[in-house]
């Protein structure tokens, strides 16, 4: 496939199926687990430069692109707190990205507002990948997700995926169920409290609401009998009032009814919604899931330098 060179990674929505799952197969050219020896990869971008430029805080997203870059020979810049830059002074966005462009050869950016990668990448003339608009997109996200889940099913399609927590706001869940909706036989239940429920726009006719009191999770996750327990921290910043009252947690009880063959996925950070006893559950895959990040940003990067 050679339309990835020089393209920006905005939404997932912007990737067609057979894209998704190209990109899916170009990480595993980085991943231990399918390339025993991954030496030829450490000079694939070697004399190019990835700036990041983290307008809010981040840990998964930051360092595993921060490391991805430096895995395939990349140079890296950029900052992580916008007020140790001239920003400070007054720069306004525009100007941050010319000037930053002119550094770099891809650019990934992080920042509170939705649409600000898009901003960026009409801007910009180098590849710009978003890490995270707001409570809109976070393509790579989505990408380690799927890749997550075909690592372990095999496959895409005829699953069944629970969403636990704030199908309202919670981007994580858009991006998965965007995705996911390309394949075929999927079907999606949203399990929340009463005022979280997926907005309408998100819709199709294989999701289904579940909303239910949160202390009845074990039950409805016994009837429902997902392949997928997609769990997501209730975002705060997005919620009016009192945001404790959704709080549930996700633990030993909870779980116990879940099919043997199931997953529990988690985009971390995780906050009080998943007890961590259940680490040790070998269906809890989230940590393996944000390692996936790094090969999926790997091959990423690669396929917008046009390396791969
Ligand atoms: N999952 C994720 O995006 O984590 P960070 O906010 O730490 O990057």
């Amino acid at each position: 496939m050679d339309n990835f060179k020089g393209r920006d990674v905005i939404e997932i929505g912007d990737f067609s199926k057979d894209e998704l799952l190209f990109v899916l197969k170009m990480a595993r050219k980085f991943d231990p687990t399918f390339t025993k020896s991954d030496r030829s990869n450490y000079t694939i971008a070697q004399g190019k430069i990835a700036a990041t430029l983290f307008f809010e805080p981040s840990t998964r997203t930051q360092q595993s692109f921060s490391s991805a870059a430096q895995k395939i020979g990349m140079g890296l810049i950029g900052f992580n707190d916008p007020e140790l830059t001239s920003i400070y002074k007054g720069e306004s966005f525009a100007d941050t990205i010319r000037i930053m462009m002119a550094y770099a050869d891809v650019m990934i950016i992080r920042h509170p507002e939705a649409g600000s990668a898009r901003k960026a990448a009409e801007i910009a003339d180098i590849p710009v990948i978003n890490a995270g608009d707001g409570p809109n997109s976070h393509p790579t996200q989505t990408l380690l997700d799927l890749y997550t889940i075909l690592k372990v099913f095999g496959k895409l399609d005829n699953l069944k995926i629970a969403f636990v927590g704030d199908p309202l706001h919670y981007r994580v869940f858009h991006g998965q169920f965007s995705a996911l909706s390309k394949f075929s036989g999927n079907k999606f239940y949203g399990i929340s409290p009463k005022g979280l429920e997926m907005p309408q726009e998100f819709r199709n006719e294989d999701y289904e609401d579940v909303v239910i009191d949160m202390k009845d999770l074990d039950k409805t996750l016994e009837k429902i009998q997902p392949d997928i327990v997609s769990v997501g921290r209730i975002p705060k910043e997005y919620i009016k009032g009192d945001a404790t009252k959704y709080d549930f947690e996700l633990n030993l009880e909870t779980v116990k009814k879940l099919p043997k063959s199931s997953i529990i996925m988690h985009p971390l950070p995780r906050v009080n919604e998943l007890d961590p006893k259940i680490d040790t559950d070998p269906r809890a895959v989230y940590f393996a899931q944000a390692r996936n990040g790094l090969y999926i940003r790997e091959a990423l990067l690669a396929l917008v330098l046009g390396r791969l």
